[in-house]
C-alpha cells in the first residue's frame, strides 16, 4: 500500500475556508461576484454526485430585484425583518433556488428518467431496463419512498449535496453564502408557479442559497460540538 502524502498547504486552505464560511445575514450590495467565479460555483453544483446519478434537481438564479421581492413577505429567513435590514434577498450578489423533482418526475420509470438515461447517459436499452428494475426496488422495497412528499424529499437530499458544494466552493474563493430554509412552502410554490412558470406537479422548492460578500464580520463566533461528541470510531 502506498503511503499517503500530507498536503499541509491544501489542508490549511481548507481549514481557512471552513472557518471563513458562515451564514451571512447581510451582504455588501455594491459587490458582485465575477462571471467567471460564479460559473465555477455553478460547475460545483452541476458536477455534484447524486443517488443513481439521476441529478433530481434544477437550479434557478434569481437576479431581478423585482422577482426577488416576490418572496420577501414569506421568506422570513432572508428578508432581514429580524435585524431591520434588506436581508439576503435584498443584498446578495446572486440568489439561488434549488428545485427538487417530485414523484411525477422522479418515481421509477418516469419520463424524465428514461430521457435522462438515453440522452445524458447515452445508455443502451438493456442497461436502462436493468437500472429501471434496480431503481424500482430501491424506491418500493429497500427504502419505501412513495408519494409526492417522500420522493420530493429524496430529491431534495440530492439537491443539498449540490448546495454544500456551492457553499464550500464559494468559501474557497473568498465568497460568502447563506443557506435558506426560512420560507413558507405553500406560498413559495405559488409564486414559483405564477411568476416563474414552475409546474408544482414536476418541481418543488428544496432550499435557497444567497451568495455575495459580507457587509460585516459575523456577530457571533462559530460554535460546534467536538469531534469526540460527533464522531464514533470502530
Ligand atoms: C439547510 C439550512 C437552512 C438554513 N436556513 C437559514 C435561513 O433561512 N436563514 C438564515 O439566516 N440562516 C439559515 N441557515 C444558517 C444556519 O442557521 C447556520 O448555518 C448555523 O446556525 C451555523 O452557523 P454558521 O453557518 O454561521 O457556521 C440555514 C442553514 C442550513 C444548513
Amino acid at each position: 500500500m502506498t503511503q499517503s502524502i500530507d498536503n499541509p498547504s491544501m489542508q490549511a486552505k481548507l481549514a481557512e475556508a471552513f472557518a471563513f464560511r458562515h451564514a451571512t445575514k447581510v451582504f455588501d450590495p455594491k459587490r458582485k461576484i465575477s462571471e467567471s467565479e460564479f460559473n465555477t460555483i455553478l460547475e460545483a453544483a452541476r458536477l455534484s454526485p447524486s443517488s443513481f446519478g439521476f441529478e433530481p434537481w434544477q437550479l434557478m438564479v434569481v437576479q431581478s430585484p423585482e422577482k426577488r421581492e416576490l418572496f420577501r413577505e414569506f421568506t422570513w429567513g432572508a428578508n432581514g425583518a429580524f435585524n431591520g435590514t434588506a436581508g439576503q434577498l435584498g443584498t446578495a450578489s446572486h440568489f439561488l433556488i434549488f428545485l427538487a423533482h417530485t414523484d411525477a418526475s422522479m418515481k421509477h420509470n418516469s419520463a424524465y428518467q428514461q430521457t435522462f438515461m438515453r440522452e445524458v447517459k447515452q445508455l443502451p436499452d438493456e442497461v436502462i431496463g436493468f437500472i429501471n428494475q434496480a431503481f424500482e426496488k430501491f424506491q418500493e422495497q429497500d427504502w419505501g419512498i412513495q408519494g409526492q412528499r417522500q420522493i420530493t424529499d429524496w430529491s431534495a437530499k440530492q439537491a443539498y449535496i449540490a448546495m454544500g458544494n456551492v457553499m464550500n466552493t464559494a468559501a474557497l474563493l473568498g465568497i460568502d453564502s447563506c443557506p435558506i430554509e426560512g420560507f413558507e412552502m405553500d406560498k413559495t410554490i405559488e409564486v414559483l408557479e405564477k411568476h416563474f412558470g414552475v409546474d408544482p406537479k414536476l418541481y418543488r422548492p428544496a432550499v435557497m442559497v444567497a451568495l455575495g460578500y459580507r457587509a460585516d464580520e459575523p456577530q457571533f463566533p462559530k460554535t460546534r460540538r467536538s469531534q469526540q461528541q460527533t464522531v464514533s470510531w470502530f
